[in-house]
């Protein structure tokens, strides 16, 4: 018995890192899973990690900063696997900068893969997630089971960061955006909640390369990891069982939180 047995689950940015990670898990615990992210390589290979291990999973490769192209992977998910019942929206980049260095082009990019792919996805999903609840109200009395949206936050919305305004920006809209989901889309049980990975290792994390659009400067890596209590910093696993833990029907009372995923992260 897997945990998200016959559930169908998107996966926004599941091509690397935690979204890579949170595919392959869900897959794990019996879910079908689309695999949403730009990179084509990347998320085939995400894919192809799936179906080797004995589960299901088709890509899908749509930038949902578009809303056509939410409605596209939303209906392509529900075309090829029957319905949907779980959406972790999890796509997200950084382009770190001072805020005097803010301008208007970095400002909107990092909103937008960060917030707007959030908001189009979950927009797409609802006439399969709400609808569906609401046809079963209809005809039944009450949704058949609880469906579930996970966003992915981050510590650094909780604490702040000096050179992540924009990102921070988007990050603590998508807490408001969890908790007002969670009341507005209840009623249809429909649980919203959110992870707020702290430091994960993954390309985002890195060592600073020269030139490089991502990466932590390593002086900075080293302090971060020094205000992580458990004394490591995280891995994309860790963070996958947590939207796991949320999707799963143990979180089907659960609804509206915020859930730090950062080994004890001093103010976090
Ligand atoms: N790594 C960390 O320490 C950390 C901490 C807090 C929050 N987060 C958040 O976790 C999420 C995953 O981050 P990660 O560290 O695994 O990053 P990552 O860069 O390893 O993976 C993110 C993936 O998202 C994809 N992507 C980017 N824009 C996209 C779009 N518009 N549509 C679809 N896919 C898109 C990228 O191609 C990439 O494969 C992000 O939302 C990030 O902000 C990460």
């Amino acid at each position: 018995m897997g945990r998200l047995d016959s559930k169908v689950a998107v996966v926004t940015g599941a091509g690397r890192g935690i979204g890579r990670a949170t595919a392959i898990r869900f897959a794990e615990e019996g879910a079908m899973v689309v695999v949403n992210d730009l990179d084509p390589e990347p998320a085939d290979e995400t894919a192809q990690a799936i179906k080797e291990a004995g589960g299901e999973a088709m890509v899908s490769t749509e930038n949902t900063v578009e809303l056509d192209a939410a409605r596209r992977l939303m209906d392509g998910a529900t075309a090829a696997f029957g319905k949907l019942d779980i959406l972790v929206n999890n796509a997200g980049i950084t382009r770190d900068r001072t805020f005097h260095n803010m301008d208007d082009d970095v400002w909107d990019f990092v909103l937008d893969v960060n917030l707007r792919t959030a908001f189009h996805s979950t927009l797409a999903a609802m006439p399969h997630l709400r609808g569906a609840a609401k046809k079963e109200m209809t005809e039944q009395g009450a949704p058949a089971y609880h469906r579930k949206v996970t966003f992915t936050t981050s510590t650094a919305a909780l604490t702040g960061n000096a050179g992540q305004a924009n990102y921070t920006a988007a990050k603590g809209a998508l807490i408001a955006l969890t908790r007002t989901l969670a009341r507005e889309l209840g009623p249809f049980h429909i649980n919203v909640n959110a992870v707020a990975p702290g430091f994960i290792e993954t390309r985002l994390t890195e060592a600073k390369q020269e030139g490089s659009d991502l990466g932590v400067p390593e002086p900075i890596r080293q302090m971060a990891l020094m205000l992580i209590a458990l004394g490591r910093y995280g891995r994309p696993e860790d963070v996958a069982n947590a939207h796991l833990f949320l999707a799963s029907e143990e979180a089907d009372f659960i609804s509206g939180v915020v859930l730090p995923v950062a080994g004890g992260q001093l103010g976090a």
